[in-house]
């Protein structure tokens, strides 16, 4: 039996992905996202990890994030009260191309001047200027095919430091186990549906391996499969390496 499940990945699209989708259940999604990282995604500690630990090293500088395809706002939120926590001066850029989304965002993260929350595609990216790191959470198995592998190369191009592109394993195991929580903990939103079609878009090691082969970063990229079933593209200028 393939361990991938399905094992093709799904192109459809998620609720969410409709701007005309319903209003209150996106709100309540969004509402979700941040028990879903506080619980499921293990964010916080790979920011910790990748970005905070590297800030903290020199607190005399300020530096810029951009969280792309940022949904509600509460991991711009958290990483502000982090940096503020240490004494890092940090500021935040919050992409998302939804407007239902960023305004949700904008009024989350009001009171926190460090965040800006922008809307725009992906794509207009490479019209932003540079930022000392990047973050993308469970937005990559959003893109359509042909975007992926131009979506990272941008990203690597705009990192001065490092970038962090973290998605869900494509397995049966996190399928059912998201399905039950799901069903049990997040209920009258697009959670149940979208997670679970999330993670039929998701992917395995192999195929994230083959998508950086294809860009030029293959030379500055770590990739790595965490618990519980995520796939993460660890990116550093030659500079600022582990
Ligand atoms: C599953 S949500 C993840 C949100 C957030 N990163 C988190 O971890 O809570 C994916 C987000 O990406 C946004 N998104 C999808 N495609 C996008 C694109 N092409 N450009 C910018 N944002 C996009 C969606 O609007 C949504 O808010």
């Amino acid at each position: 039996m393939s361990r991938s499940f399905p094992r093709e990945r799904s192109r459809e699209r998620e609720l969410m992905d409709s701007f005309s989708s319903d209003p209150d259940r996106l709100k309540r999604t969004l509402d979700q996202f941040y028990v879903v990282n506080l619980l499921l995604t293990r964010a916080r500690g790979l920011l910790e990890r990748w970005f905070i630990s590297d800030m903290a090293r020199d607190k005399s500088l300020a530096y810029t994030l951009l969280d792309l395809g940022s949904g509600g706002g509460d991991l711009a939120v958290w990483l502000t009260r982090r940096a503020r926590k240490l004494g890092v001066k940090l500021h935040i850029v919050c992409l998302d191309h939804d407007p239902r989304v960023t305004a949700y965002a904008r009024e989350r993260c009001r009171a926190f001047p460090e965040i800006e929350v922008v809307q725009g595609r992906a794509l207009y990216l490479s019209s932003l200027p540079s930022f000392d790191y990047v973050f993308a959470n469970h937005f990559l198995h959003h893109l359509a095919d042909e975007e992926i592998v131009g979506v990272i190369e941008t990203i690597g191009a705009r990192t001065r430091r490092r970038f962090l592109v973290s998605d869900l394993k494509r397995s049966r195991p996190a399928y059912f186990a998201y399905s039950v929580f799901a069903a049990i903990f997040l209920r009258n939103s697009f959670s149940f549906e979208d997670g679970r079609l999330s993670i039929r878009k998701g992917f395995t090691k192999a195929e994230l391996e083959e998508i950086v082969a294809l860009s030029r970063l293959r030379d500055r990229v770590t990739l790595r499969s965490m618990f519980p079933f995520r796939v993460v593209i660890l990116g550093a200028d030659a500079r600022h390496r582990a």
